[in-house]
């Protein structure tokens, strides 16, 4: 008689649902019927009730949480009596459908996640299987067999992670032995239709939670099961072919298997598909084997476990917005920060102040700057007094540039994942600044960085996993991948969707936006002014500091450059240059042409008459006596500045002063 109650009532749910109760996603009902099932969202909540500032705020929220299913076609709400109504029936009828299995199967979570499974079939009504999940692959068993012989000689528990009956009854077929006892069809509940890969990699997130408290949005996770599972096999889809990597159902799918991997635990994941999975939560140094569309993994489930313990995507902070420094030990031989310069001999003298601001920071990891045959014998040993230790490179040519175009060489940056000697290693670009110790950022995986602009994050702080693999990963798709700017930080992106944010205090943009008010800007400044800085790394934007007079910043005399000019950060960076030993100065010396450009650019300013008066200052700076070059009188040079036919005289060859190195510093 149970039985047939339980049937009248899922009945009347589903019609009561269909009818005018949209408004009660099955979320809700699944939280207000089972709490502890979703422990996510409820931690959410307490978060947000603690953390918000008032009541109203709190209400809001709550509002939202539960609603969050809400749909446009909801046009009234149900009388609260037939709710109530309702409510009681189901718990009545649920409590009997829990006894009514518990004799059947051994364990509670099963019962009631295919209790919940019966009525949201029906409540995503008409809907049948959630298309963002739905994976043409047509499963070639030839593949899997082959990988599976990998595994040979075990009774394997398996679990099947989106697999329908004929796909398992056709496993059944072609892969055998297989013990029927042993395999589990598990069920994900998909994510509500209004999660998108924007709303879980927003662009701008409230990292000090001055207005409110970020939050990601919830995905659901499958029942651990008690049965013991080996393998779980799982297909995933590719929606929009060529870009699937951004694809909302197939991340759920990756990362609902590594947490049931990591906290089952199983020893290894098979997926399905034609496309990799995840580099940074399956990295291919895991991979067991792989035959075309079968890709046999075997996780490293502690790191495992640490990735799924941090937010899903970049719409919460990986680390909290005020890191503790000073605490993490981690190992001290395999972590290094790195840096590189593509032909570039002008940020010599900032890799060699970068190199300086890390020691002063009190970090003695080791510092790796990789070089082109670019570079001279000169430069670098200015960068190895500084502490660098130097690896010469090849230059990799992204196939799509034009040639000599500014972005020609840019994917030389892949080698940093050659650099397999180190476990880790935070690159930095070389125009930046560590104004406090962040060795603790060797802690975070592959990748964390801070974020850029829509969905990407910015490439010039990052953490990096070296493997040969994955530099293969890089180089295999080469031609493949378009980057959105033709750098790196485009291309990294394609392949890294999914990345962690970490504050932004560590790869602070130096940047005041036209629409910044002065309190803003104040603020801003106070960040890298103070003593000690609140910010962990300042980032030079625009002119660089060694590239202008030390008395101000240059970036004031260019309409398109002033956003970048700070006084205070410029003064940071000669603080740095100023505590370096005395032989390295030579490398931060101007030419003669840069000297005239300089000039010239404050005449400019001068004739403009800018408002912020810094073209009135009167250089100081002793650089401006020292000559590396033979144009050494730059003053004759402005004659014909900036007219259409001049030429300059580029072609001579620097003879520098020769250093006498001391690297045993
Ligand atoms: C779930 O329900 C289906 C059909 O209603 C049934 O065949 C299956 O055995 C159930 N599984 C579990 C574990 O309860
Ligand atoms: C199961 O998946 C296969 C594709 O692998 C598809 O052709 C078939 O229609 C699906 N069956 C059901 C019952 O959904
Ligand atoms: C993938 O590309 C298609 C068009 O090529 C676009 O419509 C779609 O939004 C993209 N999907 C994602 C998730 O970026
Ligand atoms: C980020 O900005 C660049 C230009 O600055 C643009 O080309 C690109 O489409 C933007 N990306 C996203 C995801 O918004
Ligand atoms: C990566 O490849 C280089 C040669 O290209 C080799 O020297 C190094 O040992 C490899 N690293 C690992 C961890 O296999
Ligand atoms: C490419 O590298 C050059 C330095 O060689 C740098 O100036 C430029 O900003 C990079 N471009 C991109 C798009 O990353
Ligand atoms: C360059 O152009 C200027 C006029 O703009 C002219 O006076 C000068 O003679 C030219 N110099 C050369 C080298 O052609």
């Amino acid at each position: 008689m149970g039985k047939w109650l339980c049937v009248v009532i899922s009945t009347m749910v589903v019609m009561f649902s269909e009818k005018d109760a949209c408004w009660i996603g099955h979320v809700s009902l699944h939280n207000f019927l089972f709490p502890e099932n979703d422990d996510d969202s409820e931690d959410i909540h307490k978060r947000r009730l603690q953390k918000s500032r008032s009541e109203e705020d709190g209400r809001k929220l709550i509002d939202e949480v539960i609603l969050h299913d809400k749909t446009d076609n909801c046009k009234q709400k149900p009388s609260q009596p037939l709710l109530l109504a309702v409510v009681l029936l189901t718990l009545i009828c649920i409590s009997y459908s829990l006894t009514y299995h518990h004799h059947r199967y051994n364990y509670i979570s099963h019962a009631v996640s295919n209790f919940t499974l019966g009525i949201e079939i029906r409540w995503n009504s008409g809907g049948g299987t959630d298309q963002r999940y739905v994976s043409h692959l047509e499963i070639n068993w030839d593949e899997i067999s082959s990988v599976l012989e990998k595994l040979s000689g075990e009774n394997h528990g398996i679990g099947f992670l989106n697999f329908n009956e004929t796909e398992i009854s056709d496993w059944k077929k072609h892969i055998k032995p297989i013990n029927e006892n042993r395999i589990v069809n598990f069920h994900l509940d998909p994510v509500d239709r209004s999660v998108t890969w924007d709303s879980l990699y927003p662009e701008w997130i409230d990292e000090e939670q001055g207005e409110e408290v970020p939050s990601c949005p919830n995905l659901p996770k499958i029942d651990v099961p008690r049965k013991r599972i080996d393998l779980i096999v799982v297909k995933l889809p590719c929606v929009h072919k060529g870009n699937c990597s951004r694809d909302v159902g197939r991340l759920h799918l990756q990362v609902a298997a590594a947490g049931l991997a990591a906290s089952s635990p199983v020893k290894h994941l098979l997926f399905v598909t034609d496309f990799f999975p995840i580099p940074n939560l399956f990295p291919c140094k895991e991979l067991v084997v792989r035959q075309g569309h079968a890709w046999l993994y075997e996780p490293n489930l502690k790191i495992l476990r640490e990735k799924i313990q941090l937010p899903v995507g970049s719409c919460e902070l990986a680390l909290p917005f005020k890191p503790r420094d000073g605490n993490y030990i981690g190992n001290v031989r395999r972590e290094a920060y790195v840096t590189i310069l593509h032909s570039a001999h002008v940020y010599v003298c900032g890799a060699i102040a970068a190199a300086q601001s890390i020691r002063m920071s009190g970090s003695t990891r080791d510092l790796v700057i990789l070089v082109d045959e670019t570079i001279s014998h000169y430069h670098r040993s200015g960068l190895e007094l500084a502490g660098w230790k130097i690896r010469t490179i090849q230059r990799i040519r992204n196939p799509k540039a034009e040639k000599n175009a500014y972005n020609e060489w840019n994917y030389s940056k892949f080698r940093l994942w050659q650099l397999t000697d180190y476990e880790k290693i935070i690159f930095i670009d070389a125009d930046l600044l560590i104004l406090r110790n962040i060795d603790f950022l060797f802690g975070m995986p592959e990748i964390s960085a801070t974020g850029n602009n829509g969905t990407l994050f910015n490439s010039g702080v990052m953490v990096i996993e070296p493997s040969n693999c994955t530099f293969k990963l890089l180089m295999d798709h080469i031609n493949e991948i378009t980057s959105y700017n033709g750098g790196d930080q485009g291309y990294l992106n394609e392949i890294f969707t999914w990345w962690h944010r970490i504050p932004k205090t560590l790869n602070f943009l130096k940047n005041f936006w036209i629409g910044d008010d002065e309190e803003t800007k104040e603020k801003k400044t106070r960040l890298f002014g103070a003593d000690p800085p609140e910010l962990y790394v300042l980032h030079y934007l625009g002119l660089k500091p060694w590239l202008c007079f030390r008395d101000y910043d240059c970036n004031w005399n260019s309409d398109i450059f002033r956003e970048f000019a700070s006084d205070v950060a410029h003064e940071r960076w000669w603080k740095v240059h100023d505590a370096m030993p005395i032989q390295l100065h030579q490398f931060c010396f101007l030419e003669s042409k840069q000297k005239a450009q300089l000039e010239w650019d404050r005449r400019e300013a001068q004739k403009a008459g800018f408002q912020d008066g810094h073209w009135k200052v009167k250089v100081q700076d002793p650089r401006l006596k020292k000559c590396i070059d033979n144009l050494c009188s730059w003053k004759s040079m402005l004659k014909h500045w900036g007219e259409a036919n001049w030429t300059d005289d580029g072609s001579f060859n620097p003879t520098p002063p020769v250093v006498r190195l001391k690297i045993d510093r």
